[in-house]
């Protein structure tokens, strides 16, 4: 049996975005794919990537991992206005109602739609996912959190200054993010590396969220520096 979640390494941003993209594109072309899809600086690679392959999106719903709350939704820091700008104003046949960010009922939205296939993430400093930040417990659902210090010192590069980054954000938890059939990893930097090894090659623990993914039975892991 293997030991602990193996982390592959990419020479280049590029090659790791052109086979995050084709790993996402294999569940584009799929009947009724669910897809779990992050923000952040990481993954824009991967939606360019996705944008210049102009694929069919019609049998695909996405759902978001998280949102800062409150938020204006057309404030361009919103993840919604992200999200839009980055990859959804591009596809083809991806409207509206395939497009759902967390709210109340969103841990019963996902199961009823079906269940995540694919849930692509990224991975903070301190090894939040999502944004379960440390302390966040396996059995954790969709759910609005307080944000680390250390997420609002990382996140206030999007912002005019750090005190307009809010305090809050609404989450997918870390079951929900657990129950996907599978889930890929996105990391850069050796900041990110470090937390990943501390985090999948040791036993879980609730300091490092990232750690409660190491025994999930479908979990890819891309890195590059
Ligand atoms: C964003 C999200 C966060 C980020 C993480 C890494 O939707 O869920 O967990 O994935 O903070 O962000 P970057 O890629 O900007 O380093």
């Amino acid at each position: 049996m293997k030991q602990h979640p193996t982390i592959t390494h990419f020479a280049s941003y590029e090659e790791m975005s052109k086979a995050a993209a084709k790993l996402v594109t294999h569940y584009v072309f799929k009947t009724n794919a669910n897809l779990a899809l992050p923000t952040g600086g990481t993954p824009i690679g991967m939606y360019k990537e996705l944008v210049e392959k102009n694929l069919d999106w019609a049998n695909v719903r996405t759902f978001n991992l998280d949102e800062y709350y409150p938020i204006n939704i057309d404030s361009q820091q919103s993840y919604y206005y992200y999200m839009y700008e980055n990859l959804f104003s591009t596809l083809k046949n991806h409207q509206s109602p395939q497009i759902s960010f967390p709210h109340a009922y969103y841990d019963n939205h996902i199961s009823s739609a079906g269940g995540l296939d694919l849930a692509v993430i990224g991975v903070g400093n301190n090894g939040h996912i999502a944004f379960n930040e440390p302390g966040s417990e396996p059995n954790s659902e969709t759910r609005i959190v307080k944000l680390d210090k250390q997420t609002i010192e990382d996140n206030a590069r999007f912002f005019d200054s750090i005190e307009d980054v809010p305090t809050h954000s609404i989450t997918m938890g870390i079951s929900t993010i657990f129950k996907a059939r599978e889930i890929l990893i996105l990391a850069q930097g050796k900041s990110k590396l470090e937390i990943l090894k501390k985090g999948l090659w040791n036993k879980e623990t609730k300091d490092i969220p990232v750690s409660w993914l190491r025994k999930h039975r479908n979990l890819k892991v891309f890195y590059c520096d």
